[in-house]
C-alpha cells in the first residue's frame, strides 16, 4: 500500500519531469490502482503522484462515481470567472482552505494507455484538476493563501483537534 509523505517532504515543492510511454516505466499500470486505492484509503477526492513519493506527472481523482486517470496533464485554458471554494488535501490533514481559482478549465491529458483526452472541466472536476495539476509543480494550496490566512486556518485545526480528544 502507498503511503502519503509527510507535509514537509521535499517532494511536495518539487516540479515532476513528463512520464514518457517508451516502456520505461511499465509499472505505471500496476501504481494506478494502488495510487487510487491510497485515495480512497484516505478518504480523498483526488490525489498526485508525489504525495506518495513518487516523482511522476500523474494524478488520479474520483468525483460523484467518474475515476479520471490523468497522464501529463495541462491546463490549456482558464475561464475569467473565478470562484472561492474551501479545499482540503490529503497532505495536509485537517486544514481547509478557502482558494480563488477559475471556474472552468480547458483540459488535455493521456490515459492509462497514452490517449490524449480533450475535455473541458466545470465545478468540483474542475477544482480538484487544478488543485492535482498544482501538486505536479510542487505547487501546495497553502502556498496560495496569505501567512494570515494560513496560521488561521492552523489555529482552527489544533482547537480540533483538542476539542476531538
Ligand atoms: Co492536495
Amino acid at each position: 500500500m502507498l503511503k502519503l509523505v509527510k507535509a514537509t517532504d521535499p517532494i511536495l515543492r518539487t516540479k515532476t519531469e513528463p512520464f514518457n510511454f517508451d516502456g520505461s516505466n511499465d509499472n505505471l499500470l500496476e501504481l494506478i490502482p494502488q495510487m487510487i486505492e491510497a485515495m480512497r484509503t484516505n478518504g480523498g477526492i483526488g490525489l498526485a503522484a508525489p504525495q506518495v513519493g513518487l516523482p511522476l506527472r500523474v494524478f488520479v481523482m474520483e468525483i460523484e462515481n467518474k475515476e479520471f486517470v490523468c497522464i501529463n496533464p495541462v491546463i490549456l485554458g482558464k475561464s475569467i470567472d473565478t470562484e472561492v471554494v474551501e479545499e482540503g488535501c490529503l497532505s495536509f490533514p485537517g486544514i481547509k482552505l478557502a482558494i480563488t481559482r477559475p471556474k472552468s478549465v480547458i483540459v488535455e491529458y493521456q490515459d492509462p494507455t497514452g490517449k490524449t483526452i480533450s475535455t473541458e472541466l466545470e465545478g468540483l472536476e474542475s477544482r480538484c484538476f487544478q488543485h492535482e495539476s498544482d501538486h505536479l509543480n510542487g505547487i501546495t494550496f497553502e502556498q496560495k493563501v496569505s501567512k494570515l490566512i494560513l496560521n488561521m486556518a492552523k489555529r482552527r485545526q489544533r482547537k480540533i483537534r483538542k476539542e476531538e480528544k
